[in-house]
């Protein structure tokens, strides 16, 4: 498993970086009003719309009495059918969202798609499979909003008494999709803290470690705010074993990024080649594949390339960019939504299409489809998702017959 990174190609484009700093947006979130004031501001509506419908929906869904209500049947179904059409909302004309990011825009494809899923399935009345959906929904807000600075953050305003009665993970994350990064934060720093939940729920507990490490570290961008929830685990004489052994890694990962000098360049060619850094460097301390001991490292290389793509740079220097992001999600599997690195590998196929970089992005596109699809009874892959292999394989220049293609290029 061990492939060149395609630096090859910045040698013979640097001027790339021209064209991409050009483009470049202000990256504190307040400034980018100058060009794109009124889909700037269409965007904000509708996700404020979001929210409060998820509001709406997570009240609901979080209490029995309330879930299982016939008087309320209607009204829940009229919110989940109100989520899914305001997703589908999100991406239906090209260029709607201040992040320019390809992958964006198949992360809201999906979120359409599992939105619409979660209202069909509760009007056909499979309710409790339906709240278990509703409930995963957040997942989409949070892997958008945690990948970079930018963008608004809220502080703690008043949120309604049935949000503050939320199970802990629940409400860390209902924070997080609304951007209230610092409650977010303080809510799952209790959690780590907290022995009870160490062992009643080993799972949450370390969802909660995770979910907060992606705010500290990409939202941040402050060590200090990871060690505190590294730390918190260490000393928390119930954590898993396991999890004490990998917070000691992430600690040693935090304490070399903060004796490191800050890194604020807004330079894109700059923040690519600091990202490309920190992915090799991430890659020499795995061991293997799925070795969690990068993954700070890796989480602050995705952070500076949804930085860099976020400005929509174009041509090789984006497709090695995402090239680089779906490497660093296929390990970092917790902190996407499903297929998040495979959003990344067509994103560079379709950026540049017959290159060299494409044809890295199929194989990895490839295997990672593979291994979705392989079970115990062997693999299988249903009829549409092998006929995307071959349009992207077709792309990339990687399948012979279109060799012709690639010459016209
Ligand atoms: C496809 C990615 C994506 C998804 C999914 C998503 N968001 Fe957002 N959200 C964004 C981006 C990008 C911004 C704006 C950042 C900026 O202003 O630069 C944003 C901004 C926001 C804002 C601030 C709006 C403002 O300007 O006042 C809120 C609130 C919000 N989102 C809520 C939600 C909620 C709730 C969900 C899920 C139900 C959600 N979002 C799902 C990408 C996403």
């Amino acid at each position: 498993m061990k492939e060149k990174l395609n630096l090859r190609w910045l040698a013979i484009f640097p001027c790339i970086f021209l064209s991409a700093s050009s483009l470049l947006m202000p990256l504190n979130g307040v400034g980018a009003e100058a060009s794109s004031q009124p889909l700037k501001t269409q965007w904000s509506q509708k996700m404020r719309s979001l929210e409060a419908t998820l509001n709406k929906v997570l009240v609901d869904t979080s209490s029995d009495s309330r879930f299982n209500d016939r008087k309320k049947f209607k009204s829940i179904e009229r919110n989940a059918s109100q989520l899914a059409k305001l997703a589908h909302s999100l991406f239906e004309k090209p260029g709607q969202s201040p992040d320019q990011d390809m992958s964006q825009a198949l992360i809201g494809k999906d979120f359409a798609t599992e939105a619409d899923y979660a209202a069909s399935t509760l009007k056909a009345g499979h309710r409790e499979y339906a709240r278990v959906i509703l409930n995963s929904i957040a997942g989409f807000c949070i892997a958008c909003h945690t990948r970079t600075a930018i963008g608004p953050q809220f502080a703690s305003s008043k949120v309604a008494p049935e949000v503050e009665a939320l199970p802990p993970l629940a409400k860390g994350n209902y924070f997080v999709a609304t951007r209230n990064f610092d409650r977010a934060l303080a809510e799952y720093q209790k959690i780590t803290q907290d022995s009870d939940q160490a062992i009643a729920d080993p799972f949450a507990y370390e969802r909660a470690l995770r979910a907060g490490l992606s705010v500290a570290v990409r939202v941040k961008k402050n060590p200090d705010l990871g060690l505190r929830l590294v730390e918190s685990v260490i000393v928390n004489s119930k954590s898993p074993y396991y999890m004490k052994a990998q917070a000691l890694e992430w600690k040693k990962s935090l304490l070399e990024w903060k004796a490191e000098k800050t890194f604020d360049s807004k330079d894109p060619g700059k923040i690519f080649e600091e990202a490309n850094r920190l992915v090799m460097k991430a890659r020499a301390i795995q061991k293997f594949p799925a070795d969690p001991s990068a993954d700070l490292v890796y989480l602050r290389a995705s952070g500076l390339l949804h930085e860099f793509l976020s400005s929509a740079p174009t041509g090789l220097i984006a497709s090695n960019a995402y090239y680089l992001a779906g490497i660093s999600y296929d390990v970092l599997k917790d902190y996407g939504t499903r297929d998040f690195s495979e959003f990344y590998y067509r994103s560079c196929i379709s950026t540049s299409p017959y290159t060299e970089i494409s044809k890295d992005c199929y194989r990895r596109y490839e295997e990672s489809v593979y291994l979705g699809y392989t079970g115990s009874g062997g693999t299988y892959i249903p009829p549409e998702i092998r006929a995307r292999l071959n349009r992207y394989e077709k792309l990339s220049g990687s399948d012979p017959s279109t060799l012709i293609d690639t010459q016209k290029m």
